[in-house]
């Protein structure tokens, strides 16, 4: 094939895929490659817009490493992310909504019992957190496995912490035989996502901040229910219309309730004013 040109150049590459052996692959290739040339087309892109995408693409590959993931970054910050999570997880409205999973989830989180500390001398002030895990008919679901991690008072995860390699402020809980959890961990607070590399730019170049609110992950693991990846955001805060990652639903917008020192949901008794967040999650029946 030759002397291709803006009219034939398309088609041509469409042509050489004919024979791809996947035809799933073929499928998203094919998607890929008209829409990707509909959009140089559209936007009628220059040779120095072109080279810098491509200055851009490989910015982003170096800023990625086994610490940070900017790919994922930048498909949160496009709304790839959460475009991706809705189409695979269209949920009963009884369930509970998931939303985007984030780069700073670690495999490998200490097991805590119901009832302990997950901070583990992450900085904030103390919030109890509990609540039930049920299925969509109601059922108790014992021995769910709930993975959990937050940002500190300061807004960075562990992991951001350079040289820093102990958990905190993440960690593995299983709920009690009638669904019900509790855990102790620090009030989230909004944080920026890393904004110092590429995507950052991107950001400031879009005239768009790099906030998000305040929220806690779940992920929330049992046997016979499709596993629910999600946050719990807290209300109030000033970007929940403004999420830079997009991930904000009502249904998973809750209370973070302040407390006066004194008796607290484990038991004890707080000297410190303390936090408490009730939040009750349902799973959906695995398909
Ligand atoms: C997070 O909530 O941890 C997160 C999600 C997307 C991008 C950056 C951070
Ligand atoms: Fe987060």
């Amino acid at each position: 094939m030759r002397n291709l040109n803006e009219d034939t150049i398309t088609q041509a590459v469409l042509a050489r895929h004919a024979d791809a052996p996947d035809p799933r692959l073929k499928e998203i290739m094919t998607s890929l490659v008209q829409h990707l040339h509909a959009f140089a087309r559209e936007v009628k892109l220059t040779e120095a817009e072109w080279a810098a995408g491509i200055e851009f693409l490989t910015a982003v590959g170096h800023a990625t490493s086994n610490k940070r993931q900017e790919f994922i970054l930048l498909s949160d910050t496009l709304g790839l992310s959460t475009l991706v999570t809705a189409m695979n997880h269209r949920k009963p409205p009884a369930c509970t909504e998931a939303t985007v999973f984030g780069p700073f989830f670690v495999e490998g989180a200490p097991d805590y019992d119901l009832g302990d500390d997950i901070a583990n001398g992450a900085k904030g002030d103390p919030c109890y957190v509990r609540g039930t895990v049920r299925g969509a008919d109601g059922t108790p679901v014992g021995g769910a496995v709930m993975e959990i991690w937050q940002a500190d008072a300061d807004g960075y995860y562990d992991v951001q912490y350079p040289g820093q390699s102990e958990h905190r402020g993440r960690g593995r809980i299983r709920t009690a035989a009638d669904g019900s959890f509790l855990f102790r961990s620090i009030l989230a607070e909004a944080y920026p996502i890393p904004h110092d590399g590429p995507v950052g730019r991107m950001l400031e170049a879009l005239g768009r901040h790099p906030w998000r609110p305040a929220h806690l992950h779940f992920m929330i693991r049992a046997e016979g229910y499709e596993t629910l990846v999600t946050h719990v955001f807290r209300d109030g805060d000033q970007y929940l219309d403004s999420d830079a990652v997009f991930g904000v639903r009502s249904s998973l917008v809750a209370q973070w309730i302040r407390h006066d020192p004194g008796p607290t949901p484990d038991g004890g008794k707080s000297e410190r004013p303390f936090y408490t967040l009730d939040f009750d999650f349902v799973l959906n029946p695995a398909p």
